[in-house]
């Protein structure tokens, strides 16, 4: 197809060729560069979703893109058949980075949240004791942790779950943000580990109160059972800190990331724990053909380096406290609620005049601000962390001129 394309001819074709498993605003992007992405006809806007926090370190930013090229030119793929030169530094550098012993590299958020689960009830069956097949993990309400069938079997949204049934046993759900659910839970010896998002992202940016994840950490320490933290999303610098999990002093028994570990630019995901945990799978008991592979290896320190370079975590703790102010500081009958934490905010968008928080993307599309409701009624907002607090002075204004049109 040498015929160039436009926005329409590019939908048009995804409609009638894709699967419609997504409900996609009308924008069809061609270009990004660090807080900006432009589409097919050179309209300009801010990316303010960061395809769901994956793009932390900014769009094709270089000295990542110098990493996939110069590792694209050279070796791609081993399959884990093999040793290849990348990956041990690599392993070597992001264990220091995060502080464990060991990771197990695979591609995709569920993947890594699969692995999890895996890790946890082997280590159940293996170091706690757990008659075999018998191993529960609790899982929150308004979880999000993936797509595969296993995964959707804890989950509670029906969209996500409903009709691709039957589901996978050994899940026990308690509500988010509740301790004395999760006391409770925890009494049932075949318990074996806690898999928590720090803030729910997908839920719509639910943040605990405070002390939540500290409190249950302990708990979970009392009855043997592993904290295990799903920071798909929340990691990385995106909520403040480098995990969501440090603003507590909280360091998971098993750690998952994903995201933003590429800086979007490639999948690559991570599980995080010490030996006695990790070494409870043996050779052939888990892996994934391009787990690991060479340019992941070299993607995922260029990504992580830039992180600690630009000091993103300090950025979007700075920003993030400027952004929710200015978002309660515009006084609209349309927002009810902004919440988060760092540059993962949320706002709560009540209808007006049959105007709903789809509306409000769409004008915000054509201001030049790109951001996708969550559920019906809430706006996430997650620009990537580069973000200056210029551009964000600027997008706070587009975000006002946008709400105000509807007045
Ligand atoms: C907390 C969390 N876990 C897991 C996932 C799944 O990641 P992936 O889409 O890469 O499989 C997501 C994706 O949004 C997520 O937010």
């Amino acid at each position: 197809m040498s015929e160039k394309i436009t926005s329409q001819m590019a939908m048009d074709l995804e409609d009638k060729y894709g699967a419609h498993n997504y409900h996609p605003l009308p924008v069809v992007l061609a270009r990004g560069e660090g807080a900006y992405v432009w589409d097919v006809e050179g309209k300009r806007y801010f990316d303010f979703l960061s395809a769901y926090s994956a793009v932390n370190q900014g769009h094709c930013h270089p000295h990542i893109i110098k990493a996939l090229t110069d590792q694209a030119k050279t070796l791609t793929l081993t399959s884990r058949a093999f040793y290849n030169d990348a990956l041990g530094p690599y392993e070597k550098y992001i264990t220091e980075y995060f502080g464990y012993d060991k990771v197990l590299p695979m591609n995709t958020g569920a993947e890594a949240d699969e692995t999890a689960i895996k890790l946890c009830r082997k280590w159940a069956y293996e170091k706690k004791g757990v008659e075999a097949n018998k191993a529960k993990i609790v899982v929150c309400e308004g979880n999000f942790h993936g797509r595969t069938t296993t995964i959707i079997s804890m989950s509670t949204d029906p969209d996500a779950k409903g009709g691709f049934g039957p589901y996978t046993p050994g899940f026990e759900v308690v509500p988010y943000n509740d301790l004395d659910a999760l006391r409770k839970a925890l009494q049932d010896d075949n318990v074996a580990g806690f898999l928590v998002e720090p803030i729910q992202g997908e839920a719509g940016v639910y943040v605990p109160e405070d002390g939540y994840l500290k409190k249950a950490y302990d708990m979970c320490k009392e009855r043997n059972v592993l904290f295990i933290a799903d920071e798909v999303q929340t990691g990385i610098a995106r909520t403040g800190r480098l995990l969501a999990c440090d603003h507590e002093g909280v360091r998971p028994d098993i750690l998952i990331l994903g995201k933003a570990l590429s800086g979007g630019v490639f999948p690559v995901s991570a599980v995080l724990a010490d030996d006695d945990i990790m070494l409870v799978i043996k050779p052939g008991q888990h892996g994934s053909t391009f787990g690991g592979n060479p340019i992941a290896a070299k993607v995922a320190i260029a990504a992580l380096e830039v992180v600690k370079n630009e000091k993103l975590a300090e950025r979007a703790e700075k920003l993030g406290q400027i952004f929710r102010q200015e978002l309660r500081n515009m006084k609209s009958e349309m927002i009810s609620v902004v919440r988060g934490k760092g540059l993962l905010n949320a706002i709560i968008i009540e209808p007006k005049n049959g105007k709903e928080a789809w509306d409000v993307c769409v004008k915000m599309a054509e201001n030049g601000l790109l951001a996708k409701p969550t559920h019906q009624h809430i706006i996430r907002f997650a620009p990537p962390l580069i973000i200056t607090e210029e551009q964000l002075h600027e997008a706070i204004g587009i975000i006002r001129k946008s709400i105000e049109s509807f007045a």
